[in-house]
């Protein structure tokens, strides 16, 4: 037996049914632990590649999205630790949180990649909210469909801008944003394999596997590896 995570379900009718999971139980009925079936096994020591694959999966459109987005950075020259951090800015939106996916992302990946790409992935999410005509970047028109043309970000995430646009490395932020679109097709459609390179030059590996080398974080990527286990 699954339940959903409380971040899931609260606001929704589903969060009172959730909390009533106790109820549920009856003999030969048992809450998750372990490898859910329903989830590809990941391998003992498992890479960055490996939770693109087996995780977020290279079929949905968050990662096809980061795929698209670090290929658009390369073929604009752009640096590779910047071409990193495109294909890796939305990748709490692909397998953990959505609401402050920047941060969680950036969260997620510290131990593993440098401050400057770390930063840029907690800030972008703030800069999409902002036009900058000096590098040409304008309020997305993607924007205005998801959240309405009458949007404005709130108080606080406008203050976050003025420190993130002081910032010395405002510009890496400012880039993802830059190549954080979404007009791609299935002929643009790019493998995970074509950054190996980029990968291994500019994200330490923990030889023991993510979410098995006791980092601060070893804990949020067991919780992509498992979940839907109760503890
Ligand atoms: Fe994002
Ligand atoms: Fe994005």
């Amino acid at each position: 037996m699954t339940v959903l995570p409380a971040i899931a379900t609260l606001g929704t009718e589903k969060h009172l049914s959730g909390n009533q999971h106790l109820a549920q139980l009856e003999p030969g009925k048992v809450f998750m632990m372990g490898d859910n079936p329903a989830l590809p096994k990941m391998p003992k020591r498992p890479t960055l590649a490996d939770f693109f694959r087996l995780r977020l999966g290279l079929d949905s459109f968050t990662t096809r999205h980061m795929l698209h987005s670090a290929r658009r950075a390369q073929l604009l020259g752009l640096d590779e630790p910047v071409v990193l951090a495109c294909l890796l800015h939305d990748i709490a939106v692909g397998g953990l949180l959505r609401s402050h996916h920047g941060h969680w992302g950036a969260q997620l990946l510290a131990p593993y990649v440098s401050e400057e790409v770390a930063w840029a992935i907690r800030q972008h999410e703030i800069a999409r909210f902002f036009a900058d005509s000096s590098v040409g970047y304008d309020y997305p028109d993607a924007y205005d469909a998801f959240f309405g043309p009458e949007y404005d970000p709130p108080e606080h995430v406008r203050e976050a801008y003025k420190e993130v646009r002081a910032h010395r490395w405002y510009m890496s932020a400012r880039l993802v944003a830059i190549n954080d679109v979404y007009t791609f097709t299935d002929e643009d459609d790019v493998d995970i394999s074509e950054f190996e390179d980029v990968i291994g030059r500019h994200f330490r590996q923990p030889a023991e596997g993510l979410g098995f080398d006791g980092s601060p974080v070893a804990h949020m990527w067991r919780t992509m590896i498992w979940p839907n286990n109760f503890l």
